[in-house]
């Protein structure tokens, strides 16, 4: 989704440092790019449609002049990628420039009124703001804090928002409703951006927005107030314990393939949680009447494996529903005795804060896991976990999605703790177990990652794929079918293993592969007969499963082994041959695993 700088700086000219800011908001998803300064009473822009380095090689983005500016990376929502559409956006005297990311609703009727006295050049919703915020100035000759705030309170809509104006050069006037902002705190100057690892080279001290505010920052100084009234807000200034390294490559020729290989540090973090959370998280789930598990994405999937650990081993009943289709499916049923489980990397994905919102409006207590502090979807909740992954720039989710597996685990085993489900050894040895898992992959990865690579340089032709497991494998195989369309743009679909029977089986043609996950748990037999049925119609089959496991590796034509994982934490350690199969299928096709077209890591609009 669209992602937006600005900077105010004393001294110095700030069109390269928004230009590295804007590079590290690349992983977010966009199709087009601008920046735009403030110099001696004019504004300077430069912007075009495509990829940053094709822009800044016609244009060269550092050679802005001024110590003011902002920046954009656009993902094109109202009007096709364009120069045109692209941000900043300007108002008919070039004097007021505006970056956007978000929706503004009642755009057209505000188009309609303004348009009869300013001349509009883009499709876009964003070019009403600096045009309403020009009518503003003129009309009451007020400051630019003033007409932005006078502004919004005619808008309705998601946005955050970075403007700047000529008559007040060293000034950014910053707002946010429903899409991230944070603004950084340096040395004789201040940041803002979509979100925090754009800013971790320049600082790490960060002040979170809330909805509904706004802030004017200078260089030595930032005032928030609330939009609607004249409420002032004591800024916090938050220590953010993320290091600039670990939002690089490090290495790896793609940040989708250094997040793999963390995986095991990501997991190590989060099994070492505060314990007091585990348990404060799991004693409301078991005061409550109804639980729903919602999340999008990646995250959808380990809240489905998440429902089954949840009923395998706490006997917690609970439904797992993805984020969009959550208001839908539980109008009436969200009440006082309802707890949400909210999970979201980000914690700002637009679906899982609208089904969070519409449950929270209906008196359920919500509780989150996620992977950034200060997140919106943890100033919504009355509990959050922080998983430990670390930033994740990969638009495709890895690790964060093994240590919302290990959050859920642990959830559940305190669960199964405070109801007796499981008694105190059964339950430590789960705990050891698991403690094992970082120790699984790492081996995993050593061990099988020459033979993944070859089988999918093999067969990264095919197009089209299937993924079957039962079970709770059935959220593994869901995962890993989703790795492969995101990066490697192949058609896979994932199936309950048992359910292909009813429609996916009519693909079936001699080398059509089929790849099962089949771990050795209670669904192992019945797994067994589905492999059958697709052998005898001469799929091919690949099969991930335990490395002792000589009956699956007789009928599957590949079999990746994995070390003898415990039964319920299976999806930990055996989605990683499948998030590898993905990258490698994607490099082998020449796509670029870590900014796959049409996707945005943080889908900011519903
Ligand atoms: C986008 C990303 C996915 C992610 C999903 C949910 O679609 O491309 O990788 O799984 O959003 O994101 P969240 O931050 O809520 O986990």
């Amino acid at each position: 989704m669209c992602g937006i700088v600005g900077i105010v700086d004393k001294d110095h000219p700030v069109s390269p440092i928004i230009h590295e800011a804007l590079q590290r908001l690349e992983y977010r998803g966009y199709d087009s790019a601008g920046i735009a300064t403030i110099y001696q009473n004019a504004i300077f822009m430069k912007k075009d449609k495509g990829k940053i380095k094709e822009i800044h090689e016609k244009l060269d983005l550092d050679k802005l002049p001024g110590t003011t500016g902002i920046g954009h990376t656009r993902w094109a929502t109202h009007g096709l990628p364009s120069r045109i559409n692209a941000h900043p956006h300007v108002d008919c005297t070039n004097k007021i420039a505006v970056v956007h990311n978000g929706i503004i609703e009642n755009f057209l009727d505000l188009r309609e009124e303004l348009g009869k006295r300013h001349t509009f050049v883009s499709e876009t919703d964003t070019e009403i703001i600096p045009h309403l915020i020009e009518e503003i100035i003129t009309k009451t000759k007020c400051d630019l804090r003033t007409a932005t705030k006078r502004a919004l309170q005619k808008i309705r809509g998601n946005y955050a928002l970075v403007i700047i104006y000529v008559k007040e050069p060293h000034k950014l006037v910053v707002a946010r409703n429903g899409s991230p902002l944070v603004i950084g705190i340096g040395e004789k100057v201040d940041y803002c951006a979509s979100d925090i690892p754009a800013l971790l080279p320049f600082t790490r001290k960060v002040v979170l927005l809330n909805d509904g505010e706004m802030a004017t920052i200078q260089c030595d100084e930032i005032s928030i107030e609330t939009i609607n009234g004249a409420v002032a807000v004591e800024p916090k200034i938050f220590d953010v314990p993320w290091t600039p390294e670990m939002a690089q490559k490090g290495g790896y020729p793609h940040f989708m393939l250094k997040e793999i290989h963390e995986q095991p540090h990501a997991l190590n973090g989060t099994l070492m949680i505060r314990p007091e959370i585990i348990d404060q998280i799991a004693k409301v789930l078991n005061d409550s009447e109804k639980v729903y598990i919602t999340a999008a994405g990646t995250s959808n999937h380990a809240g489905l494996a998440g429902k089954y650990m949840l009923s395998k081993l706490s006997a917690l009943r609970s439904q797992a529903i993805t984020s969009s289709e959550f208001q839908e499916s539980t109008v009436n049923l969200i009440d006082d005795g309802t707890t949400i489980l909210a999970i979201s990397q980000s914690g700002e994905t637009a679906d899982t804060l609208n089904a969070v919102k519409f449950a929270k409006s209906n008196g359920a207590r919500i509780v989150s896991i996620t992977n950034v502090m200060g997140s919106t979807i943890s100033r919504l909740s009355d509990l959050t976990l922080y998983t430990q992954a670390g930033p994740e720039i990969g638009v495709a989710a890895t690790k964060t999605f093994i240590v919302q597996l290990a959050s859920l685990a642990l959830i559940s085993l305190q669960l199964a703790d405070i109801i007796g489900k499981l008694n105190g050894s059964e339950i430590e040895q789960f705990r050891e177990e698991l403690l094992q898992t970082p120790r699984i992959i790492e081996k995993t990865i050593k061990k099988q990652e020459s033979l993944i690579r070859d089988i999918a340089y093999e067969h990264a032709n095919k197009q089209n794929f299937l993924f079957l497991g039962r079970g709770i494998s059935t959220a593994t195989a869901m995962e890993g079918s989703l790795k492969l369309k995101e990066v490697a743009y192949i058609h896979s679909e994932a199936y309950p293993a048992g359910e292909s029977k009813h429609g996916a089986i009519a693909l079936i043609e001699p080398g059509f592969p089929v790849v099962f996950v089949t771990p050795p748990d209670e669904t192992h037999e019945k797994i067994i007969g589905n492999i059958m049925e697709m052998k005898a119609r001469e799929a091919t089959i690949m099969s991930i499963a335990d490395e002792q496991d000589y009956e699956i590796q007789k009928l599957s034509d590949k079999t990746i082994g994995i070390p003898q994982t415990p039964t319920p934490f299976s999806p930990i350690t055996y989605v990683i041959p499948l998030q590898l199969f993905a990258y490698y299928a994607a490099t082998k096709r020449g796509y670029d695993p870590d900014k796959p077209r049409n996707l945005a890591k943080s889908v900011t609009v519903l």
